[in-house]
């Protein structure tokens, strides 16, 4: 079957990775998740004192990009693939309410995006990829077949994001779980290189009021769509 070429952006905490995670494994699809590179990379800064309180040393960061190693290794237990930063596994680090605080401004600097937005191209250059982020249908892949742009209230987001610290042992309280929600959706939507912005061709899909299983149900279905329009269209 025609592969394709699936993007899905949208604001924090909207089920994107899940939902992306499950579509990816369905179709038999390489899921690439954006957001852990730019995870990454801030966990480095963090890590090697470019980000400390209320500094952080842009500078410093960007003559150390090529010290950064970020790589992605399949788990069958977990069934997705797992982000490694020089060769250590920092799935659980990197998820962190910390790194959630400094990853946006981490996002906004353009020599990080470069870097990151070309190996993210390289990861779908044989297509039959499902990634999701910010800038995925705007910059990494304009010309990817179905983009989905995923939203859902600030209040709902912060919950499900709460909800998903707390059960995996993080102390964290839901006010400074929504405000770094809120924070980050103004930083990533009002940055001068590749905002957050749904792209003309993208689907938007408010999922609000939609459990997880229908969330995917939908994107599912959008996705067959879409390959069985691409298989006709290459074998005309
Ligand atoms: O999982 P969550 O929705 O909280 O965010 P994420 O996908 O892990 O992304 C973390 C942060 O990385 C975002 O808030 C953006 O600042 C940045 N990001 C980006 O700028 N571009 C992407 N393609 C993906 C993430």
């Amino acid at each position: 079957m025609t592969k394709i070429t699936i993007a899905i952006d949208g604001f924090s905490s909207t089920g994107k990775s899940t939902v992306a995670k499950r579509l990816a494994a369905e179709l038999g699809y390489v899921y690439v998740d954006s957001g852990a590179m730019y995870r990454a990379v801030t966990l480095y800064a963090m890590q090697h004192g470019f980000i400390e309180t209320d500094c952080f040393d842009k500078e410093g960061l960007i003559s150390n990009l090529d010290h950064i190693k970020i790589s992605f290794k399949f788990n069958p237990e977990k069934g997705f693939a797992e982000v490694y930063l020089n060769d250590e596994n920092v799935e659980k680090n990197i998820r962190t309410l910390e790194v959630s605080k400094f990853v946006s401004q981490v996002a906004t600097v353009s020599e990080v995006r470069e870097q990151l937005v070309l190996q993210q191209q390289n990861f779908g250059k044989d297509k039959g990829v499902v990634m999701d982020g910010r800038d995925i249908g705007t910059v990494v892949f304009p010309d990817a077949e179905l983009k989905i742009f995923m939203t859902a209230s600030a209040e709902k987001r912060a919950k499900r994001r709460y909800d998903e610290l707390r059960e995996r042992g993080d102390e964290v309280c839901y006010e400074d779980v929504l405000h770094n929600v809120q924070t980050r959706d103004h930083i990533d939507s009002t940055r001068e290189d590749s905002p957050l912005v749904m792209a003309d061709d993208a689907i938007k899909v408010d999922n609000s009021n939609m459990s997880l299983e229908e969330q995917f149900e939908v994107v599912l279905e959008l996705s067959e769509e879409k390959i069985k329009l691409q298989h006709k269209k290459k074998r005309h």
